[in-house]
């Protein structure tokens, strides 16, 4: 069947177009839509077109697998939104569902738009490091304005119908887009209205958007590294200044330009990354899952208040366990003031906060969390402490609720043991401010039962979170790599480069940009949460047995400097401003010497950065071959979604493949002599070496099940 069809009804044409799961468009479909306008054309009997789609929303942009096919040409496309828009008689979109990128380009060649209520309109392009190309940067602010234009194309975020047709974009609403946009069709066809052509209205802010431009291009400028905020300026310039034909030159040479750039690429490969991760090896989509309808959370501090949030935020009825009355007072305390500041920043109402607040119930007995379909355990990071919750849980818990272990790092086996029903236990690994953060690790364990997997796998979708599953390791795939990334910026600092220059490097968009260096975002989290669990570690066994090993960051623990909160760490702090620390250098001087380390003069940045990153691309490496990411793309949406790796970058695995793997194993081999390797840290992972050796790509990599 083709993927798009005229149909009658009456005297209307119905151009439907057909191609799931989210008639997005492709080479195949616009070859079938304009065999249905072609149809229309001929039929001079219909007085008007409508254009609807089957399934579950309109066209939901164009193909983004298409775009990296090197002859890949929007071309064909926009010349068939041009014989739509010079149709003669009126064509109509029915809008519903979420109308984005090339579906919100084809509704704006169309000479009026129906929408439903719930429908979201966007132009999210931006988000993978490109412009609409298919002259939404010219239809949109002649329709709109340029000043919301620039809001849409440069934000990528989708707007509601409502304000989509308080802008102008959508003509109506109706709950029956489909009924609502035949009746419109038939009206304009017989009142003998002049057609409106999108292209040959002048943008009704035409006067001021010299100003928006003007703001546009600055944004731009602070943020060279996203090439295409500029091209955007360009073609909002060329719809108020340059004829339709001209104006579709500079979007259309803008376009191919940033196909092509590595910003894009990256940007894209998160895409297919980010939906990739959320299928488990072995698992079918419809795979069982348990119902989840009432959750529990034991041990109300700051990560379990946040897990709670995301619960409440997304309607679960909750019941909140701890040890003591006051406990469970200042766990709800958190919760209020959260949500209080949530509601102080506009993001949602009163009524709504206090609606969450009031699904949850709270007491001091484990017992009550017995009619819970999952219970998330959130007590401290402490392995006999999780051992003995772990142990009344499995008593307490009813047949068939699922137990999630929250940890960073402990061993999600051991605990799942202790309550002596394995196969309903995983780990989850929120990350901090719990409620805000995208990233969830889901730990599946050793005997985790399939559907307990799936059902947690699908729960972290409704509460909104990227899921990536992780194996069980020290620190799982995120902080097993964070570890190799620290240990290097503390060796560094032992070696005389400070703090700032370290995190300066990571930070700076031209070596890595990061969202935050290494010193800044431990002496943030807290210097005390990362230590503990390096020396729990260290004691172990399993850890690293060199006495220099995170020396400094143990030291600082056993110091009670703790970073931000104590107003001394890595850095000191100055009003919560982080200032270089004549203490910590002192510190890193003495620490140096106890341990033989050398300082020298000067680190050059490019040493900063590669230190910072090879160890980690190797790390990722290792993790891949032990199994505990799926997907080397499971590795950069943890890196992007949880670590504030740049998107730009496409994460740590994909940054590798761009910067080329021969390279890296030379570097690391060069650390390896230049430093010593009594410990192993510069020892090339087998996986990277030889994927170096036969030219190949870490980022296609593929575990063989
Ligand atoms: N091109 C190609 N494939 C697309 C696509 C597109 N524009 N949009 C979605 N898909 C695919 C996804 O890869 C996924 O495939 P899979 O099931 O094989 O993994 C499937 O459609 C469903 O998408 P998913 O995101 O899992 O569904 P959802 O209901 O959560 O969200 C959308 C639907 C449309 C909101 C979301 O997919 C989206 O934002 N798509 C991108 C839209 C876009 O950027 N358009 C402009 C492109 S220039």
């Amino acid at each position: 069947m083709s993927k798009a069809e005229l149909h009658r009804d009456g005297r209307l044409g119905i151009l439907r177009i057909d191609n799931p799961p989210v008639n997005a468009i492709a080479p195949d479909l616009v070859t079938a839509m304009d065999a249905a306008l072609t149809a229309f054309e001929a039929d001079t009997s219909l007085a008007a077109l409508v254009i609807e789609c089957a399934g579950r929303t309109f066209v939901a942009g164009g193909d983004i697998a298409a775009f990296d096919d090197p002859s890949f040409s929007a071309g064909p496309f926009n010349a068939l939104l041009a014989r739509i828009e010079a149709s003669d008689r009126p064509v109509v979109a029915a809008l519903f569902g979420t109308v984005l990128g090339g579906g919100l380009e084809l509704a704006l060649a169309c000479h009026a738009r129906v929408a439903t209520p719930t429908t979201r309109l966007g132009l999210p392009e931006i988000t993978l490091g490109l412009i609409p190309g298919s002259l939404g940067t010219q239809r949109l602010p002649r329709l709109a304005g340029v000043a919301k234009a620039c809001e849409m194309i440069t934000s990528g975020k989708p707007i509601s119908a409502s304000a989509a047709a308080a802008a102008g974009i959508v003509d109506k609403l109706a709950e029956d887009h489909a009924l609502a946009a035949r009746e419109l069709a038939l009206h304009l066809a017989g009142s003998g209205a002049p057609i409106r052509r999108t292209r040959a209205l002048i943008a009704p802010d035409a006067d001021t958007a010299g100003a928006v431009i003007a703001e546009a291009r600055r944004a731009a400028q602070a943020r060279p590294w996203l090439p295409a905020l500029a091209a955007v300026a360009d073609c909002l310039a060329a719809s108020v200044q340059k004829s339709f034909p001209d104006g579709e030159g500079v979007e259309a040479r803008a376009f191919s330009d940033l196909v092509r750039t590595p910003q894009s690429r990256a940007m894209r490969h998160l895409f297919f990354a980010e939906r990739a991760a959320q299928k488990i090896p072995g698992l079918s989509r419809d795979a069982e899952r348990r119902t989840i309808s009432r959750v529990g959370i034991l041990g109300v501090g700051t990560m379990g208040a946040g897990i709670a949030m995301c619960f409440a935020n997304a309607g679960y009825p909750l019941h909140l366990v701890e040890t003591s009355q006051d406990g469970l007072d200042r766990g709800k305390g958190l919760i209020a003031a959260a949500y209080a500041s949530t509601v102080t920043r506009g993001l949602i109402s009163e009524d709504q906060a206090q609606a969450r607040i009031g699904l949850m119930t709270g007491s001091t007995d484990m017992a009550d969390l017995s009619d819970c379909d999952i219970v998330v355990e959130a007590v401290f990071e402490d392995m006999e402490l999780k051992l003995s919750v772990a142990r009344k849980l499995g008593a307490v818990c009813k047949l068939g609720a699922i137990i999630a272990t929250n940890t960073s790092t402990l061993d999600v086996d051991r605990i799942a043991r202790e309550t002596g029903r394995a196969g309903d236990v995983l780990g989850t690994h929120f990350f901090s401010p719990a409620h805000i953060m995208k990233l969830l690790e889901v730990v599946r364990g050793k005997d985790t039962a399939p559907e307990v997997l799936a059902t947690v796998m699908e729960l972290s979708r409704r509460i909104r979170k990227t899921a990536v599953v992780s194996g069980v390791c020290y620190g799982f795939i995120g902080n097993r790599m964070a570890e190799v990334y620290m240990r290097e910026s503390e060796a560094m600092q032992l070696e005389g480069a400070v703090p700032s220059q370290i995190d300066g490097v990571a930070e700076n968009p031209a070596f890595l940009g990061m969202a935050m260096g290494p010193s800044r975002m431990l002496d943030m989290a807290g210097v005390d949460v990362g230590a503990r669990t390096v020396v729990e570690w260290i004691k172990s066994g399993k850890g690293p047995q060199d006495p220099a090993y995170r020396i400094l960051a143990r030291t600082l623990y056993e110091h009670g400097q703790h970073g931000q909160k104590t107003g001394q760490g890595y850095y000191r702090y100055d009003n919560r401003k982080a200032v270089h620390s004549d203490d910590t250098q002192k510190l890193c001087r003495d620490l140096a010497q106890a341990h033989g380390v050398t300082r020298r003069a000067a680190i050059p940045d490019e040493e900063i950065l590669e230190r910072l990153l090879y160890p980690m691309i190797n790390e990722a490496a290792l993790i891949l071959e032990d199994g505990i990411a799926y997907r080397p793309g499971d590795i950069d949406i943890v890196w992007t979604a949880g670590y504030g790796f740049p998107a730009w970058r496409g994460g740590p695995v994909f940054m590798a493949d761009e910067i080329g793997l021969k390279t890296i194993v030379a570097r690391m081999d060069h650390y390896a002599a230049a430093l010593g390797n009594e410990h192993g840290y510069w020892t090339v992972a087998p996986l990277l070496r030889h994927l170096a050796e036969t030219n190949s790509r870490l980022s296609d990599w593929q575990r063989h099940i």
